[in-house]
């Protein structure tokens, strides 16, 4: 498997994107490797802290690079929204192909700074490095903190940092929107024009099939999906424990692993097509 940063160069003369999937457990990683593997395609797989908490971190690094191996798919495993340098530093050393500081809510200065420190950090293992500039709202957060990225800031904050990849916000929100989103695509034209980094879109839940594609035809190279794979998996799972006294797991998990696997062959459909 090539590293994430020359993927990424590839697929900027392609003008294509990657998927990144947020995995929770055994099974959801599974579902998005099924689908992957089902639509011949390639992959990120990403984990934030709180899944780290969660599984372990072992557990973690080893779910994902045995499963993908088991699978036979290209899938580059991301450490999502970090903003803790320890943690990146023990994700490196356990194998991420990839980290993302998320300092977005610092001021400017600091952020470059511990952006920097990570890009330098990473180098060593060849990992990539994901900031992000500007604001997207988190989980569940009003809009009022939103800032959308400034392309000259890009440009600037590209090259004092050296990450490749860069976390833009275009109006994208995390979780499902109240209403429509309407992605700035003039504004990330713009980005795109000026920063050699792969420009990644966060909030891809909830956001229509027509602007994710405009995002890629504009400079999008890497589209996260967190928000609709609990969903899809938790309401799959409600409603099957509703009619089923079944108490082998084994035997309730496929079907809501199968809808994640549906979920993401759709989103898959979108940004390969
Ligand atoms: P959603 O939860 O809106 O899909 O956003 C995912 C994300 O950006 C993960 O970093
Ligand atoms: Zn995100
Ligand atoms: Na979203």
């Amino acid at each position: 498997m090539k590293p994430l940063k020359e993927k990424y160069k590839q697929l900027e003369d392609e003008g294509k994107a990657l998927l990144a999937v947020n995995f929770y457990n055994f099974e959801t990683l599974a579902g998005t490797l099924q689908a992957t593997k089902e639509r011949n395609s390639s992959i990120i797989l990403q984990a934030t802290s709180s899944s780290i908490n969660y599984m372990g971190l072992p557990v973690t690094v080893g779910l994902a690079k045995y499963a993908r191996e088991q699978f036979g798919v290209e899938a580059w495993l991301h450490l999502d929204h970090a903003n803790d340098i320890e943690l990146i530093k023990r994700c490196l050393d356990a194998g991420f192909d990839s980290v993302m500081i998320d300092a977005s809510e610092e001021p400017y200065e600091r952020n470059i700074e511990l952006s920097q420190k990570v890009v330098s950090l990473a180098e060593p293992y060849g990992a990539n490095v994901e900031a992000e500039l500007g604001y997207v709202a988190k989980l569940g957060q009003n809009y009022d903190k939103v800032q959308f990225t400034q392309p000259d800031e890009a440009r600037a904050f590209v090259n004092e940092t050296g990450v490749n990849a860069l976390a833009v916000a275009i109006g994208s929100a995390h979780g499902f929107y109240k209403e429509e989103p309407k992605l700035d695509l003039e504004l990330l034209a713009a980005i795109h024009e000026v920063t050699p980094a792969a420009l990644v879109l966060h909030g891809g839940s909830g956001i229509p099939a027509d602007q994710l594609k405009g995002g890629i035809e504009r400079g999008i190279r890497k589209i996260n999906v967190a928000t609709e794979v609990k969903n899809t998996f938790m309401q799959t799972l409600k409603e099957d424990l509703k009619t089923t006294d079944e108490i082998d797991l084994r035997k309730v998990f496929p079907s809501a692993i199968n809808e994640v696997k549906k979920l993401i062959e759709g989103k898959l459909d979108i940004i390969n097509s």
